[in-house]
């Protein structure tokens, strides 16, 4: 929990820090970035799905100048693209991706054939989670998936919604203990998120705290996350100022018995290894 609020927020920091930075709503079941955001979106990636617009047609600005490829309200029939729509979608973000510094992809929960296309493309994953038990789970069950599926970015964990160091390292270090010993990777700690009333009331009043309570320790807590997740090019072989990123906030529902190619032994592998770490 807290996908959302992390884009939208990791989003407007990397505005602040002069990048030119995309945030692309992919959660088409419930997409609510733009609310976080505070903007009423006058078009969304229906109209690129439906091909009303090309991507750049659709993108609203957002507060700061902050891009935004919104997602639809309300439509959960599209919760789970088709084949061909996933492939139109993915390949205008991909095309959209070379304008921009950074582009941060805001997805749905679960495990499912639209995340994993994301996953990806992504060149940061981001995995969000929180000290409940199913989200542990689930944050482990992607890692297991991103890993057996031998994506291509660099996985991070983030701990949200959490009330102290001792929970930070209780959930984190389960879940890395699992990796470790069954998957022989370890992510990388991105940081922690604590539970703070002010980013609360700060979608709640659709003004992203990022805007509006950058002295609050969360803000500084998501703020200090973006130097690990872009990264700097290598003056001497960049053609680009900054390398194309990629970056996707996750976290997990478990999803996954919708799913037949991921079900074979993730679900029960899953939990089992979980259980007995
Ligand atoms: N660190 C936090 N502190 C307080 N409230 C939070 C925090 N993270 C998320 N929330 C709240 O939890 C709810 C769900 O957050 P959201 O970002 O929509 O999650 P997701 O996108 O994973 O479904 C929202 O009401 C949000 O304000
Ligand atoms: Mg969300």
């Amino acid at each position: 929990m807290g996908k959302t609020t992390l884009a939208v927020n990791l989003a407007l920091a990397m505005v602040r820090r002069g990048l030119k930075t995309l945030l692309f709503d992919a959660d088409m079941g419930m997409a609510n970035a733009h609310i976080f955001a505070g903007i009423n979106p006058k078009h969304t990636v229906l109209d690129v799905l439906h091909g009303r617009l090309s991507g750049e047609e659709a993108l609203m600005e957002g507060p700061n100048g902050l891009q935004m490829l919104c997602g639809p309200s309300g439509l959960t029939e599209l919760a789970d693209l088709g084949a061909e729509d996933l492939a139109r979608v993915t390949g205008e973000l991909d095309r959209l991706m070379g304008g921009f510094d950074a582009v941060v992809v805001d997805t749905g929960a679960g495990i499912s054939r639209v995340v994993m296309e994301y996953l990806r493309i992504a060149d940061e994953i981001v995995v969000v989670v929180t000290p409940d038990l199913a989200s542990s789970l689930d944050a482990y069950g992607v890692i297991k998936v991103a890993r057996e599926a031998k994506v291509s970015g660099s996985i991070h964990l983030l701990a949200n919604l959490v009330e102290n160091e001792d929970e930070v390292a209780g959930v984190c270090g389960r879940i890395i203990g699992c990796t470790e010993r069954f998957l022989k990777f370890t992510p990388n700690t991105l940081g922690a998120v604590y539970r703070d009333r002010a980013l609360h009331d700060a979608n709640q009043a659709r003004r992203p705290l990022m805007l509006s309570g950058l002295g609050a320790d969360s803000a500084r807590r998501i703020d200090k996350m973006i130097p690990c997740l872009i990264k700097k090019p290598d003056r001497q072989t960049a053609a680009e100022p900054w390398s194309r990123m990629g970056m996707l906030v996750t976290g997990l529902r478990t999803t996954l018995n919708h799913h037949p190619r991921f079900r074979s032994n993730l679900r029960e592998g899953t939990h089992n290894e979980y259980a007995n770490a």
